[in-house]
């Protein structure tokens, strides 16, 4: 049986301001009642503000894509969590493969901005995922482990249950190529379990989400994966009637299962 879904809506550099209007006002005429899941929106700096507007009275929470671990200062193009919290921003992506791999994150970067939102009372959203060669020389579950060891550095236990994980292999986020259920069902156990080492205690509550290429066809076989507590959709929720069918898909699984 699944408990709480998480869906997060990663929309990256996409939407402008006039969209996410239109976006967000045709997706809660139509889809209010989400007993099951909670909805993360994640736009783009420039629409935050705007969002936490059209999100008002609804049960979908704002997130971000990023944040830098300095308060204030001469850092040209960064965003601080004291700018993210006055959007009432709840949740912030990090350590996603593209910033890592576009723009040379590292391990120790992405520690530095988990500790930064922790410490700012934002949830942070922890992306850690194999390359296509990584997973070709058998390291993914290395690979996985590594990510985590470094991006969790001097967070405490209790700190870790409240972040939420998505696991996201980097050959599979928007290019349609899905990792199979056994693949995501290994990389979750094993993700789950090196979380429960680091923090010397149990994780089976923490939320491990799954992300790369998740639409409405596949939506229902990802559904059955034991271990997954949701999904991070990039593509497929940048359109709204896309993204109420996976969130209807994933409401009436879980009301079934019950
Ligand atoms: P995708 O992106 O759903 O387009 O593969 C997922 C992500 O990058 O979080």
């Amino acid at each position: 049986m699944k408990n709480k879904f998480y869906i997060a809506a990663n929309w990256k550099m996409n939407k402008t301001l006039k969209e996410c209007s239109e976006y967000m006002d045709y997706f809660t005429n139509l889809l209010l009642e989400i007993p099951e899941s909670k909805v993360i929106f994640c736009p783009p700096f420039s629409a935050l503000f705007t969002m936490k507007s059209l999100l008002e009275e609804t049960p979908y929470a704002l997130g971000a894509q990023n944040l830098f671990w300095e308060e204030s200062g001469a850092y040209t193009g960064e965003i601080s969590a004291e700018m993210l919290l006055s959007c009432s921003v709840t949740h912030v992506i990090v350590g996603h493969s593209e910033r890592r791999h576009l723009f040379g994150e590292t391990d120790r970067m992405v520690n530095k901005r988990v500790l930064k939102a922790l410490s700012s009372g934002l949830i942070p959203i922890l992306c850690i995922g194999e390359t296509i060669e990584q997973r070709k020389n058998n390291e993914t579950l290395a690979v996985l482990e590594n990510q985590l060891k470094i991006g969790l550095e001097s967070v405490s236990g209790e700190e870790i249950n409240k972040m939420i994980f998505a696991y996201e292999p980097v050959w599979a986020i928007g290019t349609g190529e899905r990792a199979t259920p056994d693949q995501i069902a290994e990389a979750h156990v094993s993700v789950r379990n090196s979380i429960a080492g680091i923090k010397m205690g149990n994780a089976d509550n923490i939320p491990i989400l799954y992300g790369g290429s998740v639409n409405s066809k596949n939506v229902s076989e990802l559904l059955k994966i034991k271990d997954v507590n949701g999904y991070l959709i990039g593509g497929a929720s940048l359109n709204a009637d896309e993204f109420i069918s996976i969130i209807q898909q994933i409401e009436n699984y879980i009301k079934e299962s019950k």
